[in-house]
């Protein structure tokens, strides 16, 4: 496994990374299963699995907590978020620092663990000072129960209002951002957002990095009945015929290459310079052995190319060979 600094701090992340949304603690995954894939993580040298308290309501943290409970804590580097409504209760969402403080009591709960190592700002909140925000996360680290905090989703500009903020207020401040990011996505991360990252070392750790399982190839002869796109109908509709297609011409690229289109996808994401992790998601253990030989894939400069040929919908003008 291959380690990563999360941005300017001294924390290291897996390069690659297992996050639990849509998974663990859902209809679709059984506890066993999502045990195994977690294992299985682990015994590959991913330290860092990322929740939320919204995935399947709190059953995520409930899941993974349960089975971290069997290995070092200190080994793991754990994070949850908040900020999505949990029940209908007006002050059971959103960055208040009622809302933060409540939820993070909840999350320790559900872990059973004593502190998250990494607590993030799930959304930008429109209707919470960024002051109040950071001033509460700064007390639960102040008390050890938060180690990191970040964003996710957050632009340049309200990522520079909290680093203006922390120093004004001398708070801890953001070291990590959660992006969506991948080859079909990357509108989000590129340009201005992984600019700001590098030169104020924020480390992203990005999301989706296969596009929901579509750069795995696994839909270039239909939709298998037990895929996310055949049971979930919103991916059903993300997963549009121009994203096929080019997940069809990665995977043929892929296969020269002799990879797999997942291990190249996620290659592609961390050669971007201001990626820390990319973190996958996995319903089966053979996803997780599968996308960490992402790690072995070297993108040269004539592959890269290829890539972008692809993305864009572009002729390769051949320059190399
Ligand atoms: N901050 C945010 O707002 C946000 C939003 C979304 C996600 N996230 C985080 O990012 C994590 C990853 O997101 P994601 O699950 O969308 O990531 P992803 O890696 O793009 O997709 C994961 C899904 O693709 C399929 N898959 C993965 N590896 C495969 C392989 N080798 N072969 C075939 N199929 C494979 C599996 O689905 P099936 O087997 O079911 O088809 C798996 O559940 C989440 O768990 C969460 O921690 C954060």
């Amino acid at each position: 496994m291959e380690y990563r600094r999360l941005g300017s701090a001294g924390v290291k992340v897996s390069a690659i990374s297992l996050g639990a949304w849509l998974t663990y603690g859902s209809n679709l995954v059984s506890e066993e299963q999502a045990a195994a894939c977690i294992r299985r993580a682990i015994e590959h040298g991913i330290n860092f699995i990322d929740v939320a308290d919204i995935y399947s309501e709190g059953r995520a943290e409930e899941v993974v907590g349960r089975v971290i409970k069997d290995y070092k804590r200190s080994d793991l580097v754990i994070s949850t978020k908040a900020y999505w409504p949990m029940s209908d209760n007006i002050n059971d969402r959103g960055l208040s620092r009622k809302h933060i403080v409540e939820s993070v009591e909840k999350s320790l709960k559900r872990f059973q663990t004593d502190y998250i190592d990494i607590f993030f700002c799930h959304r930008f909140d429109e209707e919470t000072p960024v002051e109040e925000t950071v001033r509460a996360i700064d007390d639960l680290i102040r008390q050890g129960k938060i180690l990191y905090w970040g964003t996710s989703m957050w632009n340049a500009a309200q990522l520079q209002e909290a680093l203006c903020v922390s120093r004004m207020v001398n708070a801890n401040r953001p070291v990590v951002e959660q992006p969506e990011y991948n080859m079909l996505d990357r509108d989000f991360v590129e340009g201005q957002l992984d600019q700001f990252a590098l030169a104020n070392g924020i480390g992203l750790v990005v999301w989706s990095p296969l596009a929901q399982g579509i750069l795995t190839g696994k839909y270039n002869d239909g939709i298998p009945e037990d895929s996310r796109v055949a049971l979930i109908d919103w991916v059903k509709e993300y997963a549009t015929q121009d994203k096929l297609d080019k997940a069809r011409a990665i995977s043929q690229l892929a296969a020269e290459m002799g990879v797999t289109p997942a291990a190249l996808a996620l290659a592609w994401t961390l050669k971007n310079p201001a990626v820390s992790s990319a973190i996958t998601g996995a319903s089966r253990p053979e996803q997780v052995d599968q996308n960490v030989k992402a790690l072995e894939v070297e993108i040269t400069p004539e592959i890269d190319e290829r890539i972008e040929a692809i993305l864009q919908n572009k002729p390769v003008v051949k320059k190399y060979g």
